[in-house]
């Protein structure tokens, strides 16, 4: 089968489309034929070495994919021909989804819905999960509040603005350009703001008459969370989901004191470990959601899997919006 490997960290150029001999699966892995896979900010990271999650090399990059089970081990939920997506873990050659085939343990695997089509299957699950955990579980969003969600057109921006509509919230949201705020516009966000032109902390004060948005998603950090603590509401949530400006900032005790706000963080990867059993309900929410219209994963492009190093630093470069799909 053919994966893209990385034998050496750095930028996606390093990335080596190669024949890897599959073998047979390790005892207890799903065996899943890729039909596609999603790419992640933080795979540009785990390539680069820069991620809290460093996989021995050699290894495949990849975590989010969707696909027909070839074969699952006896007794498990799974049978051959399944429609699945599955969150893999990357590490060796057959564990990751920049490939045609992977290997999932079955507690990450979930049935499709037959209305859900691959490439919806594999970029649903980690932006949505992550946004629904930041809002309701982190930040307790309440119907009615005013919610700032920074690069709202990104992959979790874009499921935080729809998921924050779904909430019955206000939705401001910020992006990078003109084109990127009426993405977000599309999305359903009330207001946007290109951050790049605008100070969005006069302009979120100016919206609510002073008070400051309720609850800042921010996966960007840096000014960004910097500006953000300047239109905090009083008893309002700042969500940390990531660093994408490159610079992780520092919170002022003394400044979350006076006015009465707090910073909490957002690790969604450890709910799978530290809190298990909170998952299936946020995932039959979401489903719910997903059948009802109100939620879809935002696709801009589809790119097939031979040009995986390109879409990958398409993403990287802060140039693409929603997610990018690798198609298989
Ligand atoms: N905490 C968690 O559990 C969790 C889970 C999933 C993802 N994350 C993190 O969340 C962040 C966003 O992930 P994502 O998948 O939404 O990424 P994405 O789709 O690539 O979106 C990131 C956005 O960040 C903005 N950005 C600002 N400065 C940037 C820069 N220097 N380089 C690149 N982008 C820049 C860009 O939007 P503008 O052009 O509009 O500024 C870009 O569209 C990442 O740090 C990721 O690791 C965290």
């Amino acid at each position: 089968m053919k994966a893209w490997v990385v034998r050496h960290l750095g930028g996606p150029e390093t990335l080596r489309f190669e024949d890897v001999e599959a073998g047979a699966p390790a005892d207890g892995m799903v065996r899943i034929a890729i039909r596609a896979s999603a790419i992640n900010y933080f795979d540009a990271l785990m390539v680069a070495g820069q991620y809290q999650v460093k996989p021995e090399l050699p290894f495949v990059p990849g975590v989010e994919i969707s696909g027909v089970v070839e074969s699952a081990p006896a007794g498990s939920a799974f049978k051959k021909g399944d429609r699945v997506t599955a969150l893999v873990d990357s590490g060796g050659l057959t564990r990751g989804g920049y490939a045609e085939i992977t290997d999932a343990t079955p507690a990450t695997v979930q049935r499709l819905p037959d209305a859900m089509p691959f490439d919806d299957g594999a970029g649903f699950t980690l932006i949505f999960q992550t946004a629904w955990f930041g809002l309701h579980r982190r930040a307790n969003l309440r119907p009615g509040e005013t919610l700032l969600v920074h690069a709202g057109a990104g992959g979790v921006g874009s499921a935080a603005i729809q998921l924050g509509k779904a909430a019955g919230a206000t939705v401001i949201a910020t992006a990078g350009s003109d084109e990127k705020t009426a993405v977000c516009l599309k999305l359903g966000a009330d207001h946007a703001i290109n951050y790049k032109t605008q100070d969005f902390a006069e302009e979120v004060k100016g919206m609510t008459g002073g008070r400051g948005a309720d609850v800042i998603f921010d996966p960007v950090g840096g000014d960004v969370y910097d500006r953000s603590t300047k239109c905090i509401a009083f008893e309002g949530r700042i969500v940390i989901v990531g660093f994408t400006s490159g610079r992780i900032p520092q919170a002022a005790a003394n400044h979350v004191l006076v006015k009465n706000y707090s910073v909490v963080g957002l690790h969604w990867g450890l709910y799978s470990r530290r809190a298990p059993e909170l998952l299936p309900a946020a995932n039959a929410a979401l489903m719910d959601l997903y059948a009802s219209g109100k939620i879809k994963p935002l696709i801009s492009a589809r790119v097939p899997l031979v040009e995986a190093p390109k879409a990958l630093a398409m993403v990287a470069g802060g140039k693409s919006t929603g997610k990018v799909i690798l198609t298989v």
